[in-house]
């Protein structure tokens, strides 16, 4: 057996790759046409309006949907069939993140959760131990650890929701808007975790935001979705901008429009 040659072949496969997706729901075409290739790593932003079908794009890659037509690959392999082990190398931090304030649970507990699922009480390892401490301190949240997370800001929570993800020491990070609702403070806060996760795990990184002046440096990448389409890609570097208009529309950059 050459294992040389089976870690190339692996290296080669993208992380995502969708051939000719599209998804209708009740006769309503939500996903159409959509190819599109992400790398192990890359870090890949996904910018458009309310509707255009990033979450649902997102939902899609992990899982949570099947494509009514085309081909999703994770890793080289179908989604198709048994998806649990493959869908552990895939973390998605939703847009609305779904922890109950009330819950009586620490900062590092909920980060436990990303580890463990729900038996966020189960006896940790060294490894396990390594990868939650390394969570919360990309994400800046050590000394938050044994606070509960109901007393936390919308920041410290979007950051937590992060370090949760990322203990899931997952391959691939779906990151749906995890930017809104957080100040401009918090929101560069964010950046630079995302940065610090790429850099330092080399994971690959699909994040939806409408904020284009706010994208992480490590993003190389930009995709613009306009009716469930794909309708645009630039590099960052290239990226020039438009002052917000009166109505609050995002800003989007000229080689877009
Ligand atoms: N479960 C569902 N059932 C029916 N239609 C849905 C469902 N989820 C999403 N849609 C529709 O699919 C389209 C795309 O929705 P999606 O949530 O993916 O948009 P989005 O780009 O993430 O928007 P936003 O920026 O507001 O989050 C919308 O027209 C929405 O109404
Ligand atoms: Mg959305």
């Amino acid at each position: 057996m050459n294992l040389r040659a089976n870690s190339n072949q692996q290296k080669r496969k993208p992380a995502i790759l969708l051939e000719d997706v599209s998804l209708v729901h009740r006769g309503s075409p939500i996903l159409k046409d959509i190819t599109l290739k992400v790398d192990i790593p890359e870090c890949v932003t996904i910018i458009g309006h309310n509707g255009a079908g990033k979450t649902t794009l997102l939902k899609l890659i992990c899982g949570l949907i099947r494509p009514t037509r085309g081909k999703v690959q994770i890793l080289g392999k179908s989604l198709e069939g048994k998806t649990t082990l493959l869908q552990r190398r895939l973390a998605f931090l939703p847009q609305d993140v779904n922890i109950d304030p009330r819950m009586p649970i620490s900062v590092e507990e909920v980060v436990e959760i990303g580890r463990f699922g729900k038996a966020w009480f189960a006896r940790k390892s060294p490894d396990d131990i390594r990868v939650i401490e390394r969570a919360m301190e990309v994400t800046g949240i050590v000394d938050l650890r044994r606070k509960p997370f109901g007393l936390l800001s919308a920041g410290q929570k979007q950051r937590v929701a992060l370090a949760r993800a990322l203990a899931q020491d997952a391959s691939i990070m779906l990151l749906d808007e995890p930017l809104s609702n957080l100040d401009p403070q918090a929101q560069e806060d964010i950046c630079k975790a995302i940065d610090r996760i790429y850099e330092s795990q080399r994971v690959t990184i699909l994040l939806v935001t409408h904020l284009i002046e706010k994208i992480p440096q490590s993003c190389s990448t930009m995709l613009r979705m306009e009716k469930g389409r794909i309708v645009g890609e630039i590099k960052p570097s290239s990226y020039t901008y438009r002052s917000p208009t009166e109505s609050g529309a995002t800003p989007e950059p000229d080689h877009l429009r």
